[in-house]
């Protein structure tokens, strides 16, 4: 497994829309894993493959509790819903209220391609939608209101204008100093 520079927002591959991975061999198996590794390291409860360059329907999740993959995610049935603060890790240091549905069924298929159906709320569900959203090209941002969404994004530009390109190496877990 390996550690996968993530793109960042002005990244391109964040707004793909992700092809469908259909078939489950060890190349997509090998991207889960590096995805998890990734994740793991960066502390993130969530990651998409379009995340580390790579548009393709596969994100992992790590949240209360759980730790999976979606490949070639659907979400199936929703209710309620809900406000809470966002953040994503192509978009560090920037945070927002998003409303979601509240409770989700997803259908996908897990690192061995069986499919599997998932009933989740709280943080889990949220992690779940973000991910997905990032499948189709959609960030938290995309959800706000347009004034919070350009104030956001008048910071980001104010911070990140010295930037060189937009991906950014994630630190091994053991090789930081915290
Ligand atoms: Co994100």
């Amino acid at each position: 497994m390996s550690l996968l520079p993530l793109h960042l927002l002005g990244s391109p591959v964040l707004r793909q829309h992700s092809a469908e991975v259909k078939i489950v061999d060890d190349e997509v198996r090998r991207l889960v894993g590096d995805l998890f590794e990734t994740m793991d390291a960066a502390r993130g409860v969530g990651l998409a493959a379009n995340q580390v360059g790579v548009p393709r329907r596969v994100a992992v999740v790590d949240a209360d509790g759980d730790r999976f993959a979606l490949i070639d995610p659907v979400i199936l049935e929703t209710e309620g819903r809900v406000t809470a603060e966002e953040g994503c890790l192509s978009i560090p240091e920037i945070y927002g209220d998003v409303s979601r549905p509240e409770r989700i069924v997803v259908e996908a298929l897990d690192q061995d391609g069986a499919r599997y159906q998932k009933e989740a709320t709280g943080l889990k569900a949220r992690a779940i939608q973000h991910e997905i959203d990032h499948l189709d090209g959609i960030l938290f941002l995309d959800h706000l209101s347009l004034l919070k969404r350009q104030m956001l994004l008048s910071r980001w530009r104010r911070e990140h204008k010295d930037d060189t390109g937009y991906t950014k190496e994630v630190q091994a877990a053991s090789a930081r100093s915290e």
